[in-house]
């Protein structure tokens, strides 16, 4: 279909695909030596190093050093106009990576197992394209590279350092490995989870395992907690509010003929709606409370809220659905929300926002994000630069 929007040239969605045609090899090289040289939150400094030399070398103003690592980019339009962030997350994974690829990490233990490199890279390629097409552009465009996301840190640190100050929207992206390269996946309303943490401890007495009526056992409590704390799904929150409370980890005793003292767990609750998260904490609380009546034990709770559930806003979503059909076709579609989290939420509460996925998945492979094997296929990074791309132009038009 032909470009519909009023200021911009008629032949946006060639002037793009061209341009992106012309970059795409150069920016694959770019990706591969970011995937050589995986560095973890706020440590990605190489990378910023790279993301600076190749703005400069776009001669886009830009700001290092924000939130120790980040940068920002600014690309201002021909016209006035809003502020649009497109972020770009950089981190990498402490995975020993096993691709066996002629550019695998080059740092054992550390990968870039979530696709950074891909987003980094993706976000490089969008601002050249933007650069050159800057005079049909109505307002800003900032370009966020944010620094652990893995950590759960970044876009915080961000924030308070002001990088969405006078900015009117925001978009996200995330690759995707169960889409197929060149489809795109949009989530309306909560997408992504809520990602909250509990530490519970269960203090008993200790005592002879041979003599149980003399001592108080948090085992046999713990045990009947952990499950307890499984009818919150089940008989506590609403059936239509998904959301899943797991308990990664359990620590307590050392001998078999010993009741020990204590016993720790914790584990992790995801939501997508506040009710549910709210009912969550006070349940796990509430069945903490009851079991120390009910078995004498004492139990120290604690809830820590992480990063709260990402709310892709319509006002966002719809636009860059629709650009994206009209710069490569019927190619995006809605998909399901997951109970993973991302720090990208934390923007999403500021400004209204969306994150798009974009399809990575090689054909005839099963990948996984955070996989030693991942393989995306770069080709996602070229369809990611022209729905971008066109997005902000048909935005900020
Ligand atoms: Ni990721």
């Amino acid at each position: 279909m032909p470009d519909t929007s009023p200021h911009l040239p008629n032949d946006t969605q060639s002037a793009i695909a061209t341009i992106t045609a012309e970059i795409e090899a150069g920016l694959i090289e770019v990706r591969r030596d970011l995937h050589a040289h995986p560095e973890l939150a706020f440590e990605e400094f190489r990378t910023a190093g790279v993301v600076a030399r190749e703005l400069t070398r776009l001669g886009i103003a830009h700001e290092c050093g924000i939130a120790i690592t980040g940068v920002v980019g600014t690309i201002k339009g021909g016209r006035p106009g809003p502020t649009l962030v497109i972020r770009a997350d950089m981190d990498a994974l402490p995975i020993h990576e096993q691709t066996g690829q002629s550019f695998a990490s080059t740092k054992p233990g550390l990968m870039h197992a979530c696709g950074h490199d891909i987003h980094t890279t993706t976000l490089l390629g969008v601002a050249d394209v933007l650069n050159r097409l800057a005079p049909s552009l109505a307002g800003t465009v900032k370009l966020v590279f944010q620094p652990a996301e893995e950590a759960i840190g970044g876009a915080e640190k961000m924030i308070e350092a002001g990088v969405l100050e006078g900015v009117d929207m925001a978009i996200g992206f995330h690759n995707y490995p169960q889409l197929p390269v060149g489809q795109f996946g949009f989530c309306p309303g909560p997408a992504l989870a809520a990602a909250d943490t509990f530490e519970v401890t269960v203090h008993g007495k200790s005592g002879h395992a041979a003599h149980p009526y003399a001592a108080v056992d948090p085992i046999v409590a713990a045990a009947q907690l952990i499950c307890q704390l499984q009818t919150i799904v089940s008989r506590e929150v609403r059936p239509l509010h998904p959301a899943v409370v797991t308990v990664g980890a359990i620590n307590g005793g050392i001998a078999s003929n010993i009741i020990p003292d204590s016993v720790t767990f914790k584990g992790t609750v995801r939501t997508l709606h506040a009710e549910a998260q709210d009912t969550a904490e006070a349940a796990i609380k509430r069945l903490c409370a009851g079991m120390a009546e009910g078995m004498r034990v004492h139990c120290n709770v604690t809830y820590t809220r992480g990063v709260p559930a990402m709310l892709n806003n319509d006002s966002v979503l719809e636009p860059v659905v629709a650009s994206v059909r009209r710069q490569l076709g019927d190619v995006i579609h809605r998909t399901e929300p997951s109970m993973g989290a991302e720090d990208f939420a934390l923007m999403s509460q500021v400004v209204p926002a969306f994150q798009l996925g974009i399809g990575a998945g090689a054909p005839g492979r099963d990948d996984r994000l955070h996989n030693s094997g991942y393989q995306p296929d770069e080709a996602c990074i070229g369809l990611g630069v022209q729905a971008l791309s066109r997005a902000a132009l048909d935005m900020l038009s």
